[in-house]
């Protein structure tokens, strides 16, 4: 039976009326962007305040993670003493220790067991509190009793380095090192992250990926996007591992999390006479316990209450991790055992505690994972920096951009030439013969014709020149200007006003064949692509269709070229064998090629389409157009940009520009051929829906929806929030 919607003709509505719906759905947005623009800027400036603590913790801690294995290297006479039969007992070495600091408290002393049949064993380290905070570690041979050396807790470099990690030289610091750990975690991944989600899912893949084909800002952006994300997931687990250590109410919530409590122990109730036994005695009822101690810590009885159980811990020599501890609470003035928690029965919350603290330490148990997880960690910790350079390069980009003007220079027309017909070129170089800065295949400058009149060049030398510049003009029919001036008033020996070279149309590194594609003078970036391809003996192949021998640029010094042989010519007028067919050069192309092509609009549609047809994948297929068709519209509507750095609100007219409409409130965006197809004025979008109009974005980037040209793009929606 048909719906009365369908039978009234009308569309089936369901709950609130559509102009309240609609009203909802602008607020919704509304707030989404307010939202957003409210994580950027958390994000940005946590990063900028809070992320330079966050970066030297991070250098500090590669040094962390990796000072149980150089302490032994780099202290090797205080923390090592050759092997011996006979050893001295506890109370002997506590005695030295005592007598080497008779005005501290001996608080515990630590015993490491020796690999079997190593050379040299460890020391006895027993830790002293001095009145006050002073903590002092008395290293003791445990085969003589003779004291080795003694140092601060934090004495030697690594110590040092340990101390400035854990922010242990300042009060509070473990209060600060937290809380960095808490912002980072939250405002910095978490803001981040959600900053990095692309607004379509198909566009999360290529979102994790470094984007070749981006320059300047938009390129550190990428970077900073891509690494943020592999070394954020790294960082977080090392942050949110070391919150134990600075917080209680952390600690208290792992226990919780996992269902648990903290062990409690009972309390002991020693005889008015009671004296602790000798130290001797509890280790060896420790080893008797335990068998296989690794490591292991007994606190002196004086240091504790006088009812509180002797609390020692040890780790066995196959327990899963370094901080696997077997808890042992004995006695102090009988022997007995209060309490024994072998690490297996710990329980859950305490397990997890303590792996926490081994993934934090880089010690995850295992010769092997304990020397190569900390590079895992490091490999985070170095993303640190890395992001931090991004992130402050790519806001001081921002909030200073260069103007095109700060980044011209003059060069002399030192050579004009004929080409073809309605084609010339011009060779620049410097007035003084200095070299000119470098360029890869594929670059474009900016000519400046003439006042305000500026248009885009590939350069078609060989990349490797270094004191000039060619560039192929053809003289257009309709002409806006440039051609015709470039043709008629630039001589031999005029100073012109150009660009450094840009690259937005760059080979693919480690591409394993290419095919080039040009359509009348889009063979000039197309030809400095087959010469460095050709110097660096790649495997390629050239087609340039033009309309006639005549009209062919460069006929004679392809011709004459090192890579003649893989050019095909295609002309217009010429026998039918040797018309461009596009499907048949795609189909035989191998699977793995990358293609190139530069032409007229139609020309080069007409290839990306075919190629799109026939399944070349979107990342092997690369293009460059010249100019774009008019992008204005009848149909255009109004539409608000909102500036993310200010908040700030201005309205976009039907019949202007976003970059025109900001130049009118004071913001500049660099802009050079204002018809989308250089790139030069790509700005980043935080939220809205763009309307792309350019040529210079592929697909894919179109579709991820973070950056659009405004000098030809608009609004789908009532408002774009920029990056501004
Ligand atoms: Fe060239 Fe906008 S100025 S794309």
């Amino acid at each position: 039976m048909p719906s009365e919607a369908a039978a009234t003709g009308l569309p089936a509505v369901s709950g609130a009326p559509e102009p309240i719906r609609q009203g909802r759905a602008k607020a919704k947005g509304r707030a989404r962007i307010a939202f957003r623009t409210l994580v950027l800027q958390a994000h940005r400036w946590t990063g900028l305040t809070f992320g330079f603590v966050l970066l030297f913790v991070a250098v500090t801690g590669i040094l962390v993670a990796y000072r149980p294995h150089l302490e032994p290297v780099v202290n090797r006479d205080l923390l090592t003493v050759p092997v011996c039969t006979e050893r001295v007992s506890m109370d002997a070495i506590a005695s030295a220790a005592r007598a080497a600091h008779p005005a501290g408290e001996l608080d515990y002393i630590r015993i490491t067991t020796p690999d079997p049949g190593s050379a040299r064993i460890p020391a006895v380290q027993v830790r002293v509190q001095e009145p006050g905070e002073y903590q002092h570690e008395v290293y003791v041979n445990p085969c003589t009793g003779e004291v080795l050396g003694q140092r601060d807790r934090y004495g030697g470099w690594l110590a040092t380095i340990e101390q400035l990690h854990r922010f242990r030289f300042m009060e509070g610091g473990s209060f600060i090192t937290g809380t960095n750990a808490i912002l980072f975690a939250i405002v910095l991944l978490g803001g981040g992250l959600y900053m990095w989600w692309p607004r379509r899912a198909r566009a999360l893949r290529a979102a994790a990926k470094f984007d070749s084909g981006l320059t300047g800002r938009h390129r550190t952006i990428n970077r900073h996007k891509v690494i943020g994300l592999y070394v954020g997931l790294i960082v977080l687990a090392s942050a949110l591992t070391g919150l134990p250590l600075a917080f209680d109410w952390y600690r208290y919530g792992v226990y919780a999390l996992m269902g648990s409590k903290p062990e409690k122990v009972p309390l002991v109730t020693p005889a008015a006479d009671a004296t602790p036994l000798p130290m001797e005695t509890y280790w060896r009822h420790v080893q008797a316990l335990v068998p296989n101690p690794g490591e292991t810590l007994i606190h002196f009885p004086l240091a504790r209450k006088p009812k509180e159980a002797l609390d020692i811990f040890t780790v066995t020599r196959d327990a899963p991790h370094a901080f696997a501890r077997t808890m042992v609470y004995l006695d102090p003035y009988t022997d007995k055992v209060v309490k024994f928690i072998p690490y297996e029965k710990s329980s859950a919350g305490s397990k997890l505690y303590f792996w926490m603290l081994s993934w934090h330490m880089g010690l995850i148990g295992g010769k092997t994972a304990n020397l190569l997880f900390p590079i895992v960690l490091m490999f985070g910790a170095l993303g640190v920096p890395f992001l931090a350079y991004t992130g402050v390069s790519s806001y001081i980009r921002r909030k200073f951009r260069s103007t095109p003007e700060s980044a011209r220079l003059s060069v002399q027309v030192v050579g004009k030439r004929a080409e073809a017909t309605d084609i010339c070129t011009f060779e620049l170089a410097d007035p003084l013969g200095n070299r000119l800065p470098t360029f890869s295949a594929g670059s474009h400058i900016d000519v400046h014709v003439a006042d305000g009149l500026v248009r885009q060049y590939s350069l078609c030398n060989d990349p490797r020149d270094t004191h000039r510049y060619l560039i192929g003009v053809l003289r257009v029919a309709d002409s806006r200007g440039g051609s015709a001036a470039m043709h008629d008033q630039v001589q031999e020996g005029d100073v012109l006003e150009i660009s450094e070279p840009r690259n937005h149309f760059q080979l693919a590194h480690g591409a394993k064949r290419s095919l080039l594609i040009a359509g009348g003078i889009g063979v000039t970036p197309i030809l400095c692509m087959a010469e460095r391809l050709a110097n660096i003996g790649a495997d390629f192949e050239l087609h340039y269709c033009t309309r006639s021998e005549q009209r062919t640029a460069f006929l004679q010094r392809i011709r004459a070229s090192s890579f003649a042989s893989r050019v095909h010519f295609h002309f217009d007028d010429g026998p039918q064998d040797q018309k461009f067919d596009v499907q048949a050069v795609l189909s035989a192309a191998p699977g793995d090629s990358h293609l190139y092509v530069c032409g007229p609009k139609g020309f080069m549609d007409h290839v990306l389409t075919t190629a799109t047809r026939n399944r070349w994948p979107a990342d092997r297929l690369h293009r460059e157009y010249f100019s774009s068709a008019p992008t204005g519209s009848a149909s255009d509507v109004e539409f608000d940009i909102r500036i993310a750095s200010t908040g700030k609100v201005y309205r976009v007219t039907k019949d202007q520009t976003v970059v025109a409409a900001l130049a009118t409130h004071g913001i500049d965006i660099p802009t050079s051929c204002a018809q989308g197809v250089c790139g030069t004025c790509l700005t980043r979008v935080i939220d809205g829906d763009p309307e792309h109009r350019d040529l210079y974005q592929t697909e894919a980037e179109r579709a991820r929806n973070d950056q659009f040209t405004p000098c030809c793009s608009r609004s789908r929606g009532p408002v774009l929030v920029l990056d501004l």
